[in-house]
């Protein structure tokens, strides 16, 4: 059994006055899912990972795996009893000691046989696509050879769960995602269960069944990649998880679960209630630049409306940046081939399914 429960966890690295590192965190991630850790620098991902570990002790709160108790307040089963493989941030692998000898490392400690130690580390250099390579020294790969030796070295003692802390950041883009599918795959082979940190929401999308989503130390919100792009809990979320426009207005309830917002005094949108909403007040209307659609302005345009002052093409898309007639400047992202040159009048149509409006 290799689910994990961390409940109601907290840790602070000084005295109890610092802002804590952690802060009442609660996470459950079953067996076999693939669970990322996302969120800007400093937020406490590496913190959690470690506590996860068992390197670190937390102030308050537990984490078991499975229904076994190895972490809380004063008393951590150590990281070698708990079953677990960690790949570290700054994957250090031994510079001196060949491939073969760096994924062997973790087995010798554990006092297998010279027979068994040379079986599992051909598996584990296969399971990463290294066969052939063991008599290499570090400094003989790239950089994403070496990135998959670190990952090679923490599967070779077949963890029930594997930690890893931010393992495809030191690799350029294109390798980044093909190391992303390998990971994928991998995971769903083996069927370990995965907690990854990166401060990448593109990647946690790519990977994740589940993403948590931190800041400053909490937990914001925790769903499938779906959920945390597309329904965002909180303004911290949706600013995380990509581009977003803000407008600001009056959010009135309709009933049904549906609310009325204005965003000036003749555009309104229906929009899904945000919870707790029982009578008109100020809210705010959050819009990704993919969910306007620009079309030429008309006179008796009913709608917002807007003039283009840059267009940027980015090869997949054309980004657009409409300045409406109260100064405020919306970002939309269109087909690269659309036709609006800058200074044309447009109108801007807002899907409203797709916005999330906050109170
Ligand atoms: N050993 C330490 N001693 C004191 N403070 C620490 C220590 N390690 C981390 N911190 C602080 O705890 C907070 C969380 O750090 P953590 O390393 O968990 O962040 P992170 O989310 O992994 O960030 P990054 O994306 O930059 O790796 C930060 O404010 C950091 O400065
Ligand atoms: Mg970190």
């Amino acid at each position: 059994m290799a689910s994990i429960t961390i409940k109601n966890l907290s840790k602070s690295y000084g005295d109890a006055s610092d802002v804590p590192a952690v802060k009442n965190i609660n996470i459950s991630v079953p067996d076999g899912t693939f669970l990322t850790l996302l969120g800007p620098s400093g937020c406490g991902k590496t913190t959690t990972l470690r506590l996860i570990a068992g390197y670190i002790t937390p102030d308050s709160g537990e984490i078991l795996i499975g229904d076994r108790r190895v972490s809380e307040a004063g008393s951590v089963v150590p990281p070698e009893k708990r079953g677990m493989g960690m790949v570290f941030q700054n994957y250090a692998i031994w510079p001196h000691k060949t491939v073969f000898e760096n994924v062997a490392f973790g087995l010798k400690i554990r006092r297998n046989t010279n027979d068994e130690v040379v079986k599992k580390v051909q598996q584990a250099l296969s399971q990463v696509g290294l066969a052939g390579y063991d008599k290499r020294y570090p400094n003989e790969l790239s950089g994403g050879q070496q990135q998959r030796v670190a990952l090679a070295r923490s599967l070779v003692v077949e963890p029930d769960i594997l930690l890893l802390d931010e393992p495809l950041s030191n690799l350029d883009a294109k390798l980044r995602e093909k190391m992303r599918t390998e990971l994928k795959d991998l995971q769903k082979r083996t069927g370990i269960t995965f907690v990854y940190v990166t401060h990448d929401q593109a990647e946690a999308l790519a990977l994740s069944d589940q993403i948590v989503v931190m800041q400053r130390g909490e937990v914001q919100q925790i769903g499938t990649p779906y959920e945390v792009y597309e329904r965002p809990a909180n303004r911290l979320v949706a600013d995380f998880m990509g581009l977003i426009n803000v407008f600001e207005g009056e959010i009135k309830p309709l009933g049904h679960g549906k609310a009325l917002f204005t965003i000036s005094d003749h555009v309104a949108l229906e929009v899904t209630a945000p919870t707790g909403l029982t009578s008109a007040t100020k809210g705010e209307l959050v819009v990704r630049p993919e969910n306007i659609t620009l079309v030429p302005a008309t006179s008796q345009s009913n709608c917002l409306v807007g003039k283009i002052i840059s267009h940027t093409f980015l090869g997949n898309l054309m980004e657009l940046l409409i300045k409406l007639p109260n100064g405020q400047e919306v970002r939309v992202q269109s087909h690269p081939m659309n036709k609006f040159t800058d200074g044309d009048e447009v109108e801007l149509m807002i899907d409203a399914a797709s916005t999330s409006v906050f109170i």
